[in-house]
């Protein structure tokens, strides 16, 4: 789904108003402070249950409130909306005016994914961002995925619970072999994804970073030694295990590294470089969303100045025509956005400030 309407109420500087976007492209200019990525960050939130810039709740909902709502009416007419009390942190979600007892349930109607001037820093800084962009387009693509997930979640908590109580030693086999079962699934649906994601992102490389697109590798690592069964790595390291309290590996452990030779890209990339290989991979992982064809793709990407010269902003208007999905970019100003605006005028354009978001027209 694309959104056509939105509608934030305290969400940090917004003002309460109602906005109508294009389908395909808007733009989003403002100085700074002026509420761009708040504006980006009300869009995410719905899609994900969290900003991408902070864990602390509090900080989302205006100075002077206590709680915020963001809703959104999509151009199928869906309405999804959140409201959250930032104090009690209850959470209300609703899908066309009914309750949801799970944010999931939301998130299965909407992709969001995110660029940001630190996404890059993010990715690369550790595991756990590349496992949560990964996650989420297994989440759309594959849909035995969430279910294997949210099973596999309960019986990695049951199994770190047994090894922290030896009350409960004579439970860890039972907890093993269920682990070990979804452990492999769960591998296995992201090797089918990721053999589908590595061709995709070549193609959209060889439109954003052509120079490199062929040198570039994908190394995927499950979470566990492949030489070895899971079973036995579990039960050789299970005294360790014991003692830490935690399971060591096992698919909640999987990552996925990108090398040209033998090294790193983060290591040989210039920043801009590895802005174009994230915005490559974004929307690779796009369009392999969009082709499942449930939903289709949001992309917010924030500050698309930073980083990026005039040619890769040209190389980038090239590969965003090639797919079918709603975009939303902000800038500081316009003339950074020249190679990107369509000559055919269908698009739409927004001015902030100070949390009040006009349409520019004409
Ligand atoms: N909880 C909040 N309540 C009210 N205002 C807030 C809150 N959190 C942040 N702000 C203010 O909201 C404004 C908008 O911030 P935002 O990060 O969206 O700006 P921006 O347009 O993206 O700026 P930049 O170009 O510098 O990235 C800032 O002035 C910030 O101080
Ligand atoms: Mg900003």
């Amino acid at each position: 789904m694309s959104v056509d309407k939105l509608i934030t109420q305290n969400f940090r500087n917004l003002k309460a108003q109602t906005l109508t976007f294009h389908s395909d492209i808007n733009f989003i200019l403002g100085n700074n402070g002026s509420g761009k990525s708040s504006l980006l960050e009300a869009i995410f939130y719905l899609g994900h249950g969290k900003s991408f810039r902070t864990n602390k709740i509090d900080s989302l909902a205006n100075y002077n409130s206590e709680s915020f709502v963001i809703s959104i009416k999509s151009h199928t007419s869906k309405q999804l909306g959140i409201a959250k009390n930032t104090l009690t942190g209850s959470t209300e979600i609703k899908l066309n005016g009914e309750k949801l007892n799970r944010l999931s349930e939301l998130a299965i109607n909407f992709a969001v994914q995110i660029i940001t001037p630190e996404s890059f820093k993010l990715f690369f800084g550790g595991p756990k961002e590349r496992r949560r962009f990964f996650d989420l387009g297994m989440f759309h693509v594959k849909h035995q995925f969430s279910n294997y997930w949210r099973e596999f979640s309960k019986v990695l908590k049951q199994r770190n619970a047994c090894l922290r109580n030896p009350t409960q030693y004579q439970m860890l086999g039972y907890w093993t072999d269920k682990f070990c079962e979804l452990s492999e699934n769960i591998a296995g649906e992201r090797t089918l994804y990721l053999v589908n994601l590595k061709e995709e992102l070549l193609l959209w490389l060889k439109i954003l970073l052509p120079e490199l697109s062929d040198d570039i590798h994908l190394q995927y690592l499950q979470g566990w030694n492949q030489k070895k069964t899971l079973k036995d790595i579990l039960d050789t390291n299970s005294i360790r295990e014991k003692e830490l309290g935690y399971t060591t590996s096992g698919a909640h452990k999987f990552d996925i590294r990108f090398t040209i030779g033998k090294l790193a890209i983060e290591n040989i990339l210039s920043r801009g470089q590895q802005k174009l290989f994230l915005l490559a991979l974004t929307l690779a992982q796009a369009k392999l969303i969009e082709d499942v064809k449930r939903v289709k793709p949001i992309l917010l990407i924030d500050d698309i100045g930073a980083e990026l010269d005039f040619n890769s902003r040209t190389a980038f208007s090239l590969a965003i025509k090639r797919l079918d999905c709603q975009i939303i970019i902000s800038a500081i100003a316009k003339d950074v956005l020249e190679p990107i605006i369509p000559s055919d005028n269908n698009y739409k354009m927004f001015h902030v400030e100070h949390g009040e978001i006009l349409e520019i027209t004409g």
